[in-house]
């Protein structure tokens, strides 16, 4: 996306702050643990090159062992696959390439077997422009699923108002049969559901109890942020911002005051919120990807708590890898989203470029960025591959399998090599290196859907398996260390101040348990004064001397207090 080319944005500095502990048993997914699996790219066991559920399946022994507690599937659905299932042709169907319905079920028994959850994609703002709903709504004006997309009569041979979508242009596209214009906020096959229209709602909440009766856990929300528009159609006022960011998604020259983070968007995470509770052993939840200021982001999650339990915080994705950055987001998303709300940590998904490749392919300071995120307060999401350090692919744009990277493929290649973030999706979902076998042991077949990095030899599951130093084995210690102790799982966070410079340090307690973790952002060695209590975890050279800790270059620790 054009918000991909943004750098970071400079954060304010704001006080620290440790909050008050309550008692109340908080529900599971406040504590869990979030691996992402894009099924097209996770295993292939018939040998098209393409993954799938079974491959999911056999492989949910490896996500096991690695520590995680929840999965979070990107879209499996039947869809015609222009934007590779965000574009969802029957929301109870399976596309045939991943399996069936019984083959779903089967993973979530085996998922709940192995004391796993398991959460699904749910793409409510849109169709494809296949799903039987549209191929119905475009039929004539008086059709009666007309009214359950967004459609307008265009200014003569203009189009309706002047909304842009969120890939730039307009939004609006006219469709020869209906004879009107139908908006999309995304690109122009996944036309947007009416949501005003409230048969048309009841029959998408009724998708989504579908698969809770079936036992999943929750869903992720795409794009949230654009299920309701105004209805009296305005034009968006003129701004004058071309690029999206991760907290503003303004744009291409517009205030998407009426297409984006509409109040009735707020209202609807309340109703979705009250479906979820329906469903009571276990909990279930919804985290939405959403863009928008802090105080949006609250809203979405409800001033009393009542909407989404959970959003990403994206603002992180524009990390700097410095102490400095890292204690004021720690200090701003607690002053923000004090407890009850539950921050969010996610530093890659299917659309962003891999985390390791933002910190020059360093293994050093990955294994440190996994060690703040497994220790901070938040719930984690790790993208598949982010935990052995998958990097990204390079992937030209005029190869691109990425339907949006095809739009911007008359981007001079050389122009969008400059940019920080990839607009080449395919660079960032290449097929998961589980081993040095033919395509990196994903598929059976060299002809892989997306081609394997040529790295896999290297960076590979089975590899840092064996590897004891290895930033797979980081993963997996800290995942087993946060599942055993309450102090990580606790709703409090305090920075420590007075560190020596490029150093963070905070602590996490519960019931007169602390632990105090201390990162070393720098290639410099440091001392760190004081020094009461005994090393639980360290990554690279650390050594825990009477009054002192010292930490060698990009080494952190995890000290429990006496
Ligand atoms: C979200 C998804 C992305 C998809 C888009 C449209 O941003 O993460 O992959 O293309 O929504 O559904
Ligand atoms: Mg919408």
């Amino acid at each position: 996306m054009i918000k991909q080319l943004l750098t970071a944005t400079m954060l304010l500095l704001v006080s620290m702050c440790s909050i008050a502990q309550s008692n109340k048993a908080e529900p599971w997914y406040t504590a869990t643990t979030v691996y992402q699996i894009y099924p097209r790219s996770f295993y292939d066991t018939d040998g098209d090159g393409i993954g799938d559920l079974k491959g999911v399946i056999e492989k949910l022994d490896y996500i096991k062992a690695s520590g995680f507690e929840t999965i979070w599937l990107s879209p499996f659905f039947s869809s015609p696959q222009m934007d590779f299932g965000y574009d969802i042709s029957d929301y109870r169907g399976v596309a045939p390439e991943y399996g069936d319905t019984a083959m779903v079920t089967q993973l979530i028994t085996a998922v709940h077997a192995k004391g796993m959850k398991i959460v699904f994609d749910m793409v409510m703002n849109h169709t494809s422009d296949q799903h039987p709903w549209f191929q119905e709504a475009r039929k004539s004006k008086d059709n009666p699923k007309h009214d359950w997309y967004v459609w307008q009569d265009g200014k003569g041979k203009r189009p309706p108002n002047n909304w842009k979508s969120q890939t730039g242009g307009s939004g609006w596209h006219y469709d020869s049969v209906a004879h009107q214009y139908y908006w999309a906020s995304f690109l122009s096959f996944q036309p947007d559901l009416n949501y005003h229209n409230p048969e048309m709602k009841t029959a998408m909440l009724d998708n989504l109890r579908y698969w809770l009766d079936k036992g999943v856990d929750g869903f992720r929300l795409d794009i949230f942020n654009s299920i309701y528009e105004d209805s009296a159609f305005h034009n968006n006022p003129f701004a004058l911002k071309v690029v999206p960011s991760e907290t503003n998604p303004n744009g291409f020259f517009q205030k998407m005051k009426y297409t984006i983070n509409h109040p009735q968007s707020f209202a609807f995470a309340n109703e979705l919120r009250a479906v979820l509770e329906e469903y009571k052993y276990p909990p279930r939840f919804a985290v939405g990807e959403v863009f928008g200021s802090h105080e949006v982001l609250r809203q979405f999650m409800g001033e009393g708590h009542d909407g989404l339990n959970m959003v990403f915080l994206f603002e992180i994705l524009d990390f700097k890898f410095k102490a400095k950055y890292f204690c004021k987001v720690l200090q701003t998303f607690e002053k923000e989203f004090p407890h009850p709300y539950m921050p969010t940590y996610v530093f890659s998904n299917h659309d962003r470029k891999r985390s390791i490749s933002r910190m020059d392919n360093d293994t050093r300071k990955a294994k440190l960025l996994a060690l703040f995120q497994m220790t901070a307060r938040g719930v984690p999401f790790t993208y598949q591959g982010e935990e052995i350090g998958m990097e990204q692919a390079y992937i030209p744009l005029k190869q691109a399998k990425d339907i949006l990277a095809q739009k911007y493929s008359r981007i001079p290649q050389f122009i969008a090599n400059m940019s920080s973030e990839s607009l080449n999706r395919d660079e960032c979902r290449t097929p998961m290196q589980w081993d040095s076998t033919t395509s990196a042991g994903f598929s059976i077949s060299s002809n892989t859907w997306l081609p394997v990095n040529n790295n896999y030899h290297r960076i590979n599951v089975a590899a840092e398996q064996r590897d004891s130093n290895s930033l797979w084995q980081v993963y997996r210690q800290l995942l087993q260390l946060r599942k055993s102790s309450k102090a990580l799982q606790s709703d409090t966070i305090t920075v420590l101040k007075k560190m020596p410079k490029n150093v963070l340090a905070f602590q996490r307690s519960n019931a007169g348990e602390t632990y105090t973790v201390i990162i070393n952002f720098s290639k410099k060695r440091k001392n760190v004064d004081g020094n009461e209590g005994s090393l639980l975890y360290s990554i690279g050279n650390t050594k825990l001397q009477t009054d002192q800790i010292e930490l060698g270059p990009y080494a952190g620790l995890i000290i429990k207090s006496n």
